[in-house]
């Protein structure tokens, strides 16, 4: 039977065993089911082949501009030994380009530095050994780790939190206003396929969430709920002693999702560089993602130690890297100036992806990425 099949038969076994389960559970079984979750399975998911673009598949002027982030961080904080613990890694290219470019560029900063891949996928972890092996990374600068409920297994370190497209691809619970109730979206199964049901929330941590935030849902409107997110950065911040939160992601403030936020929820599918929103179809097959809600992640690193250094679009804070720089520095063949513009453009990746950094016993950082634009000189 193929694999899809199969995958499809145990999460019907799951709903009936349960007569329905909430949507969150189901997207968790087809993201992370151990055999068959998309992202644990050996599909190629990212880049041409896979099924949607990140930004370091796009172009390493990305990753080259992160590690000139992390060597102003590790500045910031006086030197010393410093530690990156990157999130899903996928194939490995971000910390590829990163580690590449810091040996290259910074010698001294390359000495002082240690990078945790936390990965559960292990075709995933086998292409980024891989990868890095091809520039002789070696094995006391790189160690992999996994992580779960229970958070990270490894020693509170000195550093940088690193992720790029992950918050996204946490499991969300659906809710909507059905007759002036708050209703949470389940899954169920019958003759004819899987279908929702609309029932209580599972949980008071949801109404809670939308009591913080005062969203008032109008009748049908759909919302999506991360817990998931506040909960990982309080593992972060339990394991940062000192240092920095560098999250990459689309999405927005609240009001931006809110106000943005049509009848239909932000949550998407995507399968071979097409969009849709069959999320019953092809488990394990395609992608479920939604939009990230930034405010929850700086109030929920509030409330675990992490202050707000800047949030900004990816446009702004590549450009007040040295983006623009770097593009006219580089081969200007058409087709590179057109990935790199991708990264950086409104209408490419540019408005759509945030950037929240977040510090902890660190005074008043100042970060160049994070200065007004109007500062640069070209
Ligand atoms: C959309 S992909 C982003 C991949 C990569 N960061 C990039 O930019 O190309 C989301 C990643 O989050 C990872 N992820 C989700 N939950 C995870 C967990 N508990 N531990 C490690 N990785 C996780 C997935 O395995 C996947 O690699």
């Amino acid at each position: 039977m193929p694999c899809m099949q199969l995958f499809r038969d145990s999460i019907i076994e799951e709903v009936n065993k349960k007569g329905k389960i909430t949507f969150a559970e189901f997207m968790k079984m087809a993201l992370y089911h151990p055999k068959y979750g998309y992202y644990n399975s050996y599909r190629e998911r990212v880049g041409r082949f896979g099924d949607f673009y990140t930004s370091p598949t796009v172009h390493r002027i990305f990753g080259e501009l992160i590690a000139k982030q992390l060597e102003e961080m590790w500045r910031i904080m006086g030197g010393g030994l410093f530690t990156v613990v990157e999130m899903g890694a996928n194939k490995g290219w971000l910390c590829h380009d990163i580690i590449q470019n810091i040996m290259k560029e910074y010698p001294e900063f390359y000495a002082n530095f240690h990078y945790i891949i936390v990965e559960s996928n292990p075709y995933a972890r086998g292409k980024q050994r891989l990868l890095l092996e091809s520039i002789h990374v070696t094995d006391e600068k790189v160690s992999w780790h996994t992580y779960s409920e229970d958070g990270f297994p490894f020693d509170r370190i000195q550093g940088c939190f690193l992720s790029n497209e992950f918050v996204d691809a946490l499991p969300v619970h659906r809710l909507k206003v059905k007759n002036k109730v708050l209703k949470e979206i389940y899954v169920s199964y019958n003759d004819t396929g899987f279908f929702e049901i609309d029932d209580e929330a599972s949980t008071e941590a949801l109404k809670r969430y939308l009591d913080t935030y005062q969203i008032y849902l109008k009748e049908g409107q759909g919302y999506e709920v991360n817990l998931g997110a506040a909960e990982w950065l309080r593992h972060v911040s339990e394991k940062l002693q000192k240092g920095f939160v560098l999250t990459i992601d689309y999405g927005d403030t609240i009001d931006g999702l809110y106000r943005e936020n049509g009848s239909d929820g932000t949550l998407r599918c995507f399968y071979k560089h097409t969009v849709n929103r069959d999320f019953y179809e092809r488990p394990g097959e395609q992608d479920i993602t939604a939009h990230v809600d930034f405010t929850n992640l700086m109030n929920a690193g509030k409330s675990a130690g992490l202050e707000v250094t800047g949030f900004t679009k990816q446009s702004h804070y590549l450009i007040a890297l040295g983006i623009l720089k770097r593009l006219n520095n580089t081969n200007k063949d058409i087709e590179t100036i057109l990935k790199v513009k991708n990264l950086f453009h409104p209408e490419g990746m540019g408005n759509v992806f945030k950037v929240l950094i977040q510090h902890k016993n660190i005074e008043r950082p100042q970060l160049s990425s994070l200065r007004p634009l109007s500062s640069l000189t070209m």
